[in-house]
């Protein structure tokens, strides 16, 4: 596996993430002055439900007023990619809507699969929300795979590890299926776990959780993709100081989150939350020991990217074979609202599967 280093793909990839860590460290230094005086900020309100406009009801849901639009799925064989939704689990509410390149049809080799996890704090969106729907339909057909975005519980209903519990049925459902597009259009040998945000969260420990297994229930997965992951720890990083006000994840935002998906009374570093605390660097070394890849992508005007720069530190350093992919600027979750990020990206994710077959 080591001669990948060598393929151009992968040359190309970490002269790539080299010139970002160039380019992250400037940015830095040039914003850490200017932004500074932001970071006094205005009070969280110390609820959380209310710091995340949620109510809580009287009969124990929740509702969230804010919920955004949702987009059905279309099998239209006019379309570029079709897209269908197939339930997991009725009495848990989980599903999973796959999305067909429309070409790959009638494509004689298999297409390789990717097992995607939405954002929103573990807490807000779905699978069918218009900005995953969206997001899901363009990356299977720029990268020219079958995705499966999964729809799995969400906290405070259902904290934590509930979301992890139903990603991993997901891939014993996906294994099991009997759906003619995955039986008969998927490479079982070319699976990836991705997720952007919280939804990266999910991918990685859900994939601790199928690396431990490994058993013949999962397909056999490839790597791990994870788009600004979300994760956290009890001390704030130089970048989440500095960017305690930015207006996509902001720390009153952000804190408000864990404190209602995390196990009632853990703290920030636990494993759910700081991969490289405690028994997280211990866990992470079953991903060197399944041989995977991971790519870990990020941004320099979200919060969260000194934490993903010190988890691909800390991979580095365990010895899995990990990408770094940093970008200057930018916000959190920008591939959601902006297309043309999006496109990059996906070119991004495609060259990381391509170099692995
Ligand atoms: C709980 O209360 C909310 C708000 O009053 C209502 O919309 C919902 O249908 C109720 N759910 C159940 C299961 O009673
Ligand atoms: C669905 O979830 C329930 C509750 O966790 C579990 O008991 C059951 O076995 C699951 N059903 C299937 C078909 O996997």
């Amino acid at each position: 596996m080591m001669s990948l280093f060598s393929f151009s793909h992968y040359k190309f990839l970490w002269r790539c993430s080299i010139a970002f860590a160039f380019f992250l460290t400037l940015f830095f230094i040039a914003n850490s002055l200017t932004l500074q005086a932001q970071s006094t900020s205005t009070p969280c309100n110390k609820d959380p439900y209310k710091q995340l406009n949620l109510i809580l009801n009287q009969n124990g849901t929740v509702t969230r007023p804010d919920k955004p639009p949702d987009s059905p799925p279309a099998e239209d064989p006019t379309l570029l990619v079709l897209s269908k939704d197939l339930s997991i689990n009725r009495s848990k509410g989980t599903w999973a809507r796959l999305y067909l390149p429309r070409a790959a049809q009638h494509q004689r080799s298999k297409l390789p699969l990717v097992v995607f996890f939405h954002g929103g704090g573990f807490i807000f969106l779905s699978a069918g929300s218009t900005i995953f729907h969206e997001f899901c339909f363009n990356m299977a057909n720029d990268v020219v795979a079958v995705v499966a975005s999964v729809e799995y519980r969400l906290a405070p209903e259902h904290r934590l590890p509930a979301a992890y519990d139903d990603a991993v049925e997901a891939l014993q459902w996906i294994k099991a299926s009997q759906d003619d597009w995955l039986k008969n259009l998927v490479d079982y040998s070319n699976v990836f776990l991705m997720g952007s945000s919280a939804g990266g969260n999910i991918a990685y420990n859900a994939g601790l959780r199928a690396a431990a297994a490994a058993d013949y229930q999962i397909p056999k997965i490839k790597g791990l993709i994870l788009v600004q992951p979300f994760f956290s720890g009890t001390r704030r990083t130089g970048s989440e100081r500095r960017l305690a006000n930015e207006p996509h994840l902001g720390h009153c935002f952000n804190d408000a989150m864990w404190e209602l998906s995390l196990p009632v009374g853990v703290d920030r570093d636990h494993e759910y939350c700081n991969p490289t605390a405690r028994k997280g660097p211990a866990r992470l070394e079953l991903i060197e020991k399944v041989g995977w890849w991971v790519l870990v992508t990020g941004c320099g005007g979200d919060p969260l990217v000194d934490r993903q720069v010190q988890l691909v530190k800390l991979m580095k350093k365990k010895g899995v074979k990990v990408v770094g992919h940093f970008t200057p600027g930018d916000y959190h979750g920008i591939q959601d609202s902006d297309p043309l990020k999006a496109k990059v990206l996906y070119g991004v994710i495609k060259t990381f599967i391509s170099a692995l077959n």
